[in-house]
């Protein structure tokens, strides 16, 4: 229904109440994201309190949680935790601290979310990983992470996901010195004396971070780790001799009983005027060694460098190549990038395009802005030698270690049977809501039932479950299915088992839902399609951070070089999945929110708007503004900063929040589980 009304229908609000510039500047997406931002710092933030603003939507008047501000000093066993949230049962507990000592009272402990390391198990028989050097004299180890074996008391729950069905770790936290400290964090400035830091001069910072925050007991983690020696690496080459060392373990050919590995390309979506910070700089060390140096080469990290000048003629001549090249990266990272450009994506898609259903943005399907997956998609078909491709976005931070998180996500979607699973994928996984994972496996099977007996376009939709590839008026001969897609019994009579061990196709951080469903600005945005016809059922889900296999990546390339179909980034991956019956999966990590909610209401708010417009993908958006992983997150940004130990919000009076002299006046550094956090625009605020 949505789909049929004026494609400018967003622009126009139902309401003309007061509020109404607010939605539209929400729903106009990252293009007006800074007034998003002053509106909310100006008008929402809970440490305003007068004058008396009237709160602009309901979730506003739920209780603040201020749990994650507890810190080191304030550290317990997980058994005796006790998450803050009160649900709006009641008032969140009140995080008071008395008696803390000065020490943290837990001490730091190496974090290991390898499998085992010197003989891990893959089918029956043993690989050994042998292990990896930065220096090709293999002198200098790869450092490990640490973490404090426990939690600060009342750390609040995640309201969506969780680590125990992920198999991941959530009795455990991390503070900035155990995370960061072996990758140069916070290293003394003799130690640059003595060559053992190369950060680039930083403009921003002046000074090493890190040394001027609090940091009682933090010298543990030195004492453990000791000091590594990161000047000169060439990731390039540690990386690959690395795989050339463990090759074996992901040859085609394996001896009896054993099973291959497979190699995934982790790749940073970076363009040429970049600031590449301390900060930025200690990710990429973690991202190296964690993913790439730690495994065994499972993982590769490039970057994927969009050079902004179309003029440069980067894929004619070497030279050009390379001078261009040096001046887009930091010397540390030439080896690992690749450049690309829109002009190099309008020769190797030369189309033509045709017409659109609606161009939101009114430029062409070449634009980075419309067609990021291009440059992934070439990049893809030059390295034939990966399984997966990750798509990582500059602006996500990870408090905890990239291989437990990348791994542990891998191996749960691995594990997902196909039954149900594209209605799982759409709607929020409220563990306090839901109860766990089979308990919401079962609800959404039911619902589904019920759901098919209203009408179901079928046209705008697709099928009511969906079990196979989706086809679509005008496919006709386009989409010959591929191995294994086509559902091997029926849907009544599947158990649960088709999809079981297979690896997901697609790997999204967000619920894959049915923009016709929505109000969502690009829902229209499908090029290459008959006009004439309806457009076809697709999917999309809120931001591009993703793991593609190569048969969907393939997939991908092939209908846009060959029958030049594409549409808005968010929406291609899921779609071709719909398409081509390739298995998608919304994985369910934990999202924390800055307040208490209330599980119903959450559940309604998010997973049963009362009318599309207010879906959490259109309008209703405003609602995921205070959590840690969505578009618009502002919370993201304060935790992250927060979590560093900088002083947040000092722009909007009283001082700010966080910092130094309070965290040392409080219960010290932050410490708190992997979380991942989007978006984080920059690290620290501006001190004017
Ligand atoms: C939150 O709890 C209060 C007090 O019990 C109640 O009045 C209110 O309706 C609840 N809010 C929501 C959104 O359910
Ligand atoms: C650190 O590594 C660089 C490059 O390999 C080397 O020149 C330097 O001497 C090393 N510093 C120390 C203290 O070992
Ligand atoms: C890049 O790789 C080349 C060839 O392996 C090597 O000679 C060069 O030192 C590397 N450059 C950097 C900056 O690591
Ligand atoms: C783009 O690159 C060309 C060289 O190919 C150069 O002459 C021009 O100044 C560059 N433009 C910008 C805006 O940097
Ligand atoms: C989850 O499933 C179990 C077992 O079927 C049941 O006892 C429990 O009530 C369910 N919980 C919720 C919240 O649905
Ligand atoms: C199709 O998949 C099955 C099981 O995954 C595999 O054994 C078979 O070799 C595949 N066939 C082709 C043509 O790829």
């Amino acid at each position: 229904m949505w789909i049929q009304e004026s494609r400018l229908r967003w622009l126009s609000p139902r309401r003309r109440d007061k509020r109404w510039f607010l939605r539209l500047a929400i729903c106009s997406s990252s293009i007006v994201f800074g007034t998003l931002i002053v509106l909310y710092l100006a008008e929402l933030g809970p440490w305003k309190v007068d004058p008396p603003v009237p709160n602009a939507f309901a979730w506003q008047e739920f209780a603040a949680l201020d749990g994650y501000y507890n810190g080191v000093r304030n550290l317990v066993p997980y058994l005796d935790h006790t998450p803050q949230n009160g649900y709006n049962r009641s008032l969140p507990l009140k995080a008071e601290l008395t008696g803390l000592a000065k020490m943290p009272p837990l001490d730091p402990v190496k974090f290991d979310p390898f499998p085992d390391h010197t003989m891990r198990q893959h089918g029956n028989e043993y690989h050994s990983v042998t292990q990896c050097f930065l220096d090709e004299d293999e002198t200098v180890a790869v450092p490990d992470v640490y973490v404090y074996p426990g939690l600060p008391q009342y750390h609040p729950e995640p309201l969506f996901g969780s680590y125990d069905e992920l198999g991941m770790r959530e009795d455990l936290c991390f503070d900035r010195f155990g995370r960061y400290g072996p990758y140069g964090y916070s290293y003394d400035d003799n130690l640059r004396e003595h060559g053992l830091l190369n950060f680039p001069k930083d403009k921003t910072f002046g000074k090493l971070v890190g040394k001027d925050t609090e940091h009682e007991g933090s010298e543990k983690v030195f004492e453990q780790a000791g000091y590594t020696n990161w000047t000169g690496v060439d990731w390039k080459n540690a990386q690959q001799r690395c795989f050339e060392k463990n090759k074996a373990m992901f040859a085609d050919e394996q001896p009896a009983g054993m099973q291959r590995v497979q190699r995934h390309a982790f790749v940073l979506r970076t363009w040429a005027d970049y600031t590449y910070d301390q900060h930025q700089i200690l990710a990429m060390r973690a991202m190296v060694s964690e993913l790439a140096l730690k495994s065994g080469g499972e993982y590769d990290v490039h970057l994927l460098v969009h050079i902004k000048n179309d003029t440069i003629p980067i894929w004619a001549d070497e030279d050009v190549y390379q001078k261009t090249l040096q001046e887009a990266v930091p010397r540390e990272f030439w080896n690992i990038s690749t450049l690309w450009s829109v002009q190099q994506m309008k020769m190797y898609y030369p189309g033509p395009f045709s017409e659109n259903f609606a161009n939101m943005v009114d430029s062409s399907a070449h634009r980075v802005y419309r067609s990021a997956h291009f440059p992934l998609q070439w990049f893809s078909q030059q390295h034939p030698e990966y399984d997966f491709f990750w798509n990582w976005e500059m602006d996500v931070r990870y408090t905890g270690h990239y291989y437990e998180l990348t791994s542990k996500v891998s191996e749960w979607t691995k594990k997902q049977p196909r039954k149900g699973l594209w209605e799982r994928n759409r709607r929020f996984w409220i563990p306090e809501h839901d109860g766990t994972y089979q308990n919401f496996t079962t609800n959404v099977f039911q619902d589904t039932e019920v759901d098919d007996k209203k009408s179901n376009d079928y046209q705008q939709s697709g099928p009511l479950p969906i079990w196979g590839p989706v086809p679509y008026r005008g496919d006709d001969g386009l989409v010959p299915p591929s191995n294994g897609t086509t559902p091997p019994s029926s849907y009544e009579d599947d158990r649960y088992e088709w999809g079981v061990g297979e690896d997901a196709d697609l790997i999204v951080f967000n619920p894959i839902f049915d923009p016709t469903q929505t109000n969502w600005v690009f829902r229209n945005d499908v090029t290459g399609y008959d006009l004439t016809l309806p457009i076809p059922p697709r999917r999309a889900a809120i931001i591009t951070l993703s793991r593609m296999s190569k048969r969907l990546i393939d997939t991908m390339h092939e209908e846009v070089w060959h029958h030049k179909h594409t549409m808005f980034p968010e929406m291609w991956p899921p779609t071709v999945c719909l398409h081509h019956g390739l298995k998608a999966v919304y994985a369910p990590h934990p999202v924390y929110f800055d307040r208490d909610w209330d599980m119903d209401f959450l559940n309604q708010a998010l997973n049963h708007p009362n009318h599309p417009e207010e879906s959490p993908f259109g309008w209703g958006e405003h609602n995921l503004l205070g959590s840690t992983f969505y578009y618009n997150s502002v919370f993201s940004g304060r935790m992250w900063r927060r979590w560093l130990g900088f002083i947040e919000g000092k722009k909007e009076g009283k001082g700010g929040q966080g910092g130094r002299m309070r965290e040392e006046a409080g219960a010290g550094r932050m410490c708190l589980r992997g979380m991942l956090l989007h978006p984080v625009k920059f690290e620290k605020e501006l001190e004017n």
